[in-house]
């Protein structure tokens, strides 16, 4: 076929596994290498998807292999920054797994190198994909909450050695902080249900936040899947955030991210408009006549921190589509860096205790 994408990926590990199989199901792309630190991943990884598919230890001679049109950076996060300058470098397009930069600094040198090049990009904010946040935005777009003025979203979970990214998302160098390795899911949630039009985030002007909890550099964990504490080694960083930020379209927004809740995983949310409310998959509207109760709508929540039940078909689907007909992404780098500013203000709030006024870059 004429549109047919070459697909790079590089980083062997857990999340690439989903990358590959959206790419597998669409139609228009076709996974043509992969690479990784180790050969002995890259090639395994091709083994268990059936890939008769060249496997490289050496990123720069994978990008330059014959026909790879999009990169799927699926490496560990501080590594984000250089491989996608080196994939844009490279004229290549790129899904650039989540947080997208560690410093400010990342940031715009990765927003320089995009731009430079004129190639399309779309940052892992995955959620956008998933079926309830679909029927919301759709919901708001449609003006069924009427117009929205407060949005809230919460990552509840215990980082612990029971997830694999752990080893590295626990120190400061190379997780940075609980909102920025994994609780950023739960800001871009917060910015895509402030904007009311139905492919729009909205864009955070000033953020205020406070980091606390009780977990320290204790080496005493819990792992929430077994229900049971053991020795393990202990977070860098503060396990806990409360950040508000205020967007430009005067809607508030509130997240926690928590590293520490001894609990099952869970992302909460709650939407407040003029006409109705949202509280996780339940819905009370003016819209809906005599409601004396509230509407559970059907459907996956975003309820899992499972990589393999993550609408990563419904991502990969739309960037092909971004890539085919020449648009781009409301996911893409420069909208998500919109999202680690607040991480990163949230960083200055906790030194200078004051609000940081957006944007940063
Ligand atoms: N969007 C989402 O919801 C979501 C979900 C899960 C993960 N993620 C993000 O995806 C990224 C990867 O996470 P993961 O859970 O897949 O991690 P992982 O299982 O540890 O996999 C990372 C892979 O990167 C490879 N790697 C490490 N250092 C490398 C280097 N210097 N050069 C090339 N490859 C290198 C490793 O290769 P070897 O095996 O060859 O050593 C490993 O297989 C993280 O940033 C994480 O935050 C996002």
């Amino acid at each position: 076929m004429d549109n047919n994408q070459g697909v790079l990926i590089h980083g062997a590990g857990w999340v690439s596994t989903q990358h590959i199989q959206a790419f597998q199901n669409n139609p228009h792309t076709e996974i043509v290498a992969i690479s990784s630190r180790t050969l002995e991943s890259a090639q395994s990884r091709a083994a268990e998807f059936d890939l008769d598919v060249p496997c490289y230890d050496d990123y720069e001679k994978a990008l330059a292999h014959p026909g790879v049109d999009i990169v799927s950076v699926c490496t560990p996060q501080h590594l984000h920054p250089e491989n996608t300058i080196a994939a844009a470098k490279a004229g290549k397009h790129i899904v650039i797994e989540k947080p997208a930069a560690m410093t400010l600094e990342d940031a715009r040198a990765m927003h320089d190198a995009v731009k430079e090049a004129g190639i399309k990009t779309i940052v892992s904010f995955v959620l956008r994909w998933n079926p309830l946040f679909r029927t919301l935005k759709s919901m708001i777009a449609e003006g069924d909450l009427g117009r929205v003025y407060s949005v809230e979203a919460d990552y509840l979970s215990y980082a612990g050695d029971w997830w694999a990214g752990f080893g590295l998302g626990r120190q400061r160098e190379y997780g940075g902080s609980a909102a920025l390795v994994a609780g950023c899911h739960a800001i871009d949630a917060l910015r895509w249900f402030a904007a009311p039009g139905e492919e729009e985030a909205a864009k955070p002007v000033e953020v205020f936040a406070y980091a606390g909890g009780l977990r320290g550099q204790s080496t005493s964990q819990y792992n929430p899947l077994s229900n049971d504490w053991h020795e393990g080694d202990p977070l860098e960083y503060p396990g806990l955030e409360l950040i508000l930020i205020r967007f430009s379209n005067g809607v508030l927004g509130k997240v926690s991210v928590n590293f520490e809740c001894i609990q099952p995983y869970a992302f909460p949310l709650r939407i407040f408009g003029d006409k109705g409310s949202v509280r996780d998959n339940k819905l009370w509207s003016r819209t809906i006549p005599g409601q004396n109760d509230w509407q559970e709508i059907p459907g996956i929540t975003p309820d899992s921190s499972d990589v393999s039940h993550h609408p990563f078909q419904g991502q990969m689907d739309h960037f092909v589509d971004c890539i085919l007909n020449d648009r781009e992404s409301h996911c893409n780098l420069e909208d998500a860096l919109r999202t680690h500013e607040v991480v990163y203000a949230a960083q200055r709030c906790y030194e200078t205790g004051q609000p940081v006024k957006l944007p940063l870059l």
